[in-house]
């Protein structure tokens, strides 16, 4: 009998489809799939592809970039309802009556949005590239949208900014707490410490790098060390393990991300059957969002 993993191939074949999937998602998911990365490289594959369509397994914002992106594709999600809290902390309505309060600010909206607070904002960006783009931009007020986390970091490494920050932030980053990083310090004493940027500012005090995702597996494969502390969503482990071979990873207890783990190969394997899933958005938040997340990109 062909197995579920035969079969999701076959179809992606037949439907000429690609699948993306985020570092977070399930193993099995992650190893069905064409690409696995950040967001930043996985709205940089959905803007490149020549397949027809693009099944994205993640949470919506990311499949709502894809469609922003390349909007002739038909993109799918294994998973509709796996939505990132985060992005339900902001709303375009908030995001107006905060240009109203800073004016001439620029708002710079992490990735980790509604397709609808895209269209609000001047530019998107990822936990990649957030520096480059806040100290990029051609003004010193900066309105920093949703996260306070990413936000604050921002505002570390560009002094010239008046970053003005939002409330919002991550559950799953925002619960790890700078005890539990200080535990595994005492456990593997002289690991370096690897976190992501959502992650509380002392927790970020503790840490020896700070990146995205995608980048946590270059500083890893970089480190003289065997033991290293990852400071995100447990996800992260299958890539660290698969691209870093001999180097043992520790994370810190009960970071998961529920929205990330929706996506099953039953999930992907039955989007690929019926076509369902598939992401619609607005003519006009389609034409407003591209700009902000196509400077996000880089273009
Ligand atoms: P990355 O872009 O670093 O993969 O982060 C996405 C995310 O949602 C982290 O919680
Ligand atoms: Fe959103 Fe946090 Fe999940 Fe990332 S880990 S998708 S920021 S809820």
């Amino acid at each position: 009998m062909e197995s579920i993993v035969d079969r999701i191939r076959s179809l992606k074949e037949k439907h000429n489809a690609v699948i993306l999937a985020h570092n977070y998602c399930l193993a099995e998911v992650q190893d069905v799939a064409d690409h696995v990365g950040d967001s930043l490289g996985l709205s940089i594959k959905a803007s490149e592809t020549d397949a027809d369509v693009i099944v994205f397994c993640g949470v919506t914002f990311m499949a709502e970039s894809a469609k922003i992106l390349n909007p002739g594709k038909k993109v799918l999600m294994p998973e509709p309802e796996a939505l990132c809290a985060m992005a339900a902390m902001c709303s375009p309505d908030q995001i107006d009556r905060a240009r109203e309060c800073h004016p001439g600010a620029e708002v710079v909206g992490y990735v980790n949005s509604t397709a609808a607070c895209k269209a609000r904002m001047d530019v998107c960006c990822t936990s990649s590239n957030v520096v480059e783009i806040v100290g990029g931009l051609g003004t010193k007020d900066v309105i920093f949208v949703p996260d306070k986390n990413l936000g604050a970091y921002s505002a570390s490494k560009c002094a010239d900014k008046d970053v003005h920050l939002w409330t919002g932030f991550c559950p799953i980053h925002q619960c790890i707490t700078a005890e539990q990083v200080r535990r595994l310090k005492e456990a593997y004493p002289g690991a370096p410490v690897v976190a992501h940027p959502e992650c509380r500012p002392d927790v970020l005090a503790l840490a020896d790098h700070i990146g995205s995702t995608e980048k946590m597996i270059g500083i890893s494969n970089r480190s003289d060390s065997e033991d290293i502390i990852i400071v995100t969503e447990v996800g992260m482990k299958h890539r660290l393990e698969k691209e870093c071979p001999g180097k043992r990873f520790h994370f810190p207890e009960y970071a998961v991300c529920s929205a990330m783990k929706m996506t099953t190969l039953d999930s992907v394997l039955h989007a690929l059957e019926t076509l369902d899933g598939e992401v619609v958005l607005d003519k006009d938040v389609l034409d407003r969002a591209y700009l902000p997340v196509k400077r996000m990109i880089g273009e």
